[in-house]
């Protein structure tokens, strides 16, 4: 996923510095600003017990998909109900498609299911998509008109299951996060959801399609939050607290606001040429100069842990030497660095005034031993 400040190509630096550090190798991991879950998701796998945190539904979607949720779940009441999948399951069943345990074949057929509903003219086709919104005051093109009904069909339905009791929890979030992947996948953007592209780019034009997605086995009880960080530090204790808070001011509640749709399917009151929704509770102070320094330095000092591992890059709102003497209070500091491509919208001009003059910016590792 196209995310801003996805670690997902930095975790090996990440996990370097874990090592060099000498870090603990088993414990409580929280990453607090979890976005995407790939850093959690990876500790996960590790065997840390997770504690994972983000102000955006759509990551609470991944978080209770990917963390708390620690295997495939069965689907058990939605296959006795929807005789539809079973005939699915059996009709397939020899093909190559199903040769894992039986409830990882029992997603595969719910999602094969899902794949194959025809499509709805929702709310994403009715505002999203040229077809649907064409008679209204702004017609947008972030899905193709196929795509979008696909997903309104594959949402109304997860949510018509969840409504009727026949899936569980787990299985709610484990349908549900698939779907937002697939649908970021064939959104005509560049980027982020900030706009939406007049031409339509190769990706746009591909049929959207769920992936089975790859969930990690664990006996651990994980947990999850949405909220501030700075809130949540207050209740907990770790062991290594990874932190990835914003970096420059895009607040990630506009730039991402058709998935933050797609997970809480609200119907929400739209507005403007790119179809926002309103996001007055979900603004971060670490997007705003000004406030972002002080919010840090609360977040540093209420953190009961081991180690405080940031990432930061030299581009970033809050200025390296705060950084250094806010982290410096809690114990021994030690930096890694890394040269790192900058996230950029391919619209973005070559233009574009940067702090740092080419396309790469230095990644930033903070790690702290904190004193007892
Ligand atoms: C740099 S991204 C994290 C990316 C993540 N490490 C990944 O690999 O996908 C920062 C995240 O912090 C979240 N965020 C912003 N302000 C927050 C706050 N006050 N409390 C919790 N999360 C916040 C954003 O929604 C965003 O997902």
């Amino acid at each position: 996923m196209k995310y801003i400040g996805n670690k997902f190509r930095l975790l090996p630096f990440i996990d370097k510095a874990i090592t060099q550090g000498k870090l603990p190798t088993k414990g409580t991991f929280c990453d607090i600003f979890s976005g995407t879950t790939n850093v959690a998701q990876f500790y996960k796998k590790k065997g840390y017990k997770l504690i994972t945190c983000d102000i955006m539904y759509y990551s609470y979607v991944f978080q209770h998909a990917y963390i708390k949720n620690n295997s495939y779940p069965s689907f058990s009441t939605l296959l006795q109900r929807e005789e539809n999948i079973i005939k699915a399951r059996k009709q397939i069943q020899s093909s190559t498609l199903f040769n894992d345990d039986a409830n990882k074949d029992n997603l595969k057929a719910v999602l094969h299911y899902l794949n194959n509903l025809p499509g709805e003219e929702s709310f994403i086709y009715l505002n999203y998509a040229p077809g649907g919104s064409r008679h209204s005051e702004y017609q947008r093109q972030y899905f193709r008109d196929e795509n979008a009904k696909r997903v309104d069909a594959i949402r109304n339905r997860i949510q018509l299951w969840k409504d009727n009791n026949w899936l569980t929890e787990n299985e709610f979030f484990v349908l549900l996060a698939p779907l937002i992947d697939a649908a970021d996948f064939v959104a005509n953007i560049s980027g982020t959801y900030g706009a939406f592209l007049k031409i339509w780019r190769s990706m746009a034009l591909k049929h959207l399609t769920l992936l089975t997605p790859k969930l990690t086995e664990s006996d651990l009880k994980h947990e999850i939050y949405l909220g501030d960080a700075n809130k949540l530090i207050r209740n907990i204790k770790c062991d290594i607290l990874y932190l990835d808070p914003p970096y420059n001011s895009r607040q990630y509640a506009p730039n991402f606001h058709i998935l933050e749709t797609i997970a809480r399917w609200d119907n929400p009151k739209i507005y403007g040429k790119t179809g926002l929704r309103p996001y007055d509770g979900q603004k971060s102070d670490y997007n705003v100069k000004g406030k972002c320094e002080k919010k840090f330095a609360d977040l540093v000092k209420n953190a009961d842990c081991k180690y405080i591992l940031l990432s930061y890059n030299n581009e970033g709102i809050i200025k390296d030497k705060t950084i250094k003497d806010v982290l410096s209070e809690k114990g021994d500091l030690k930096i890694f660095t890394q040269p790192y491509r900058r996230f950029r919208t391919d619209s973005e001009s070559e233009n574009r005034h940067y702090k740092v003059a080419n396309d790469i910016v230095t990644e930033n590792l903070y790690l702290v031993k904190v004193k007892n």
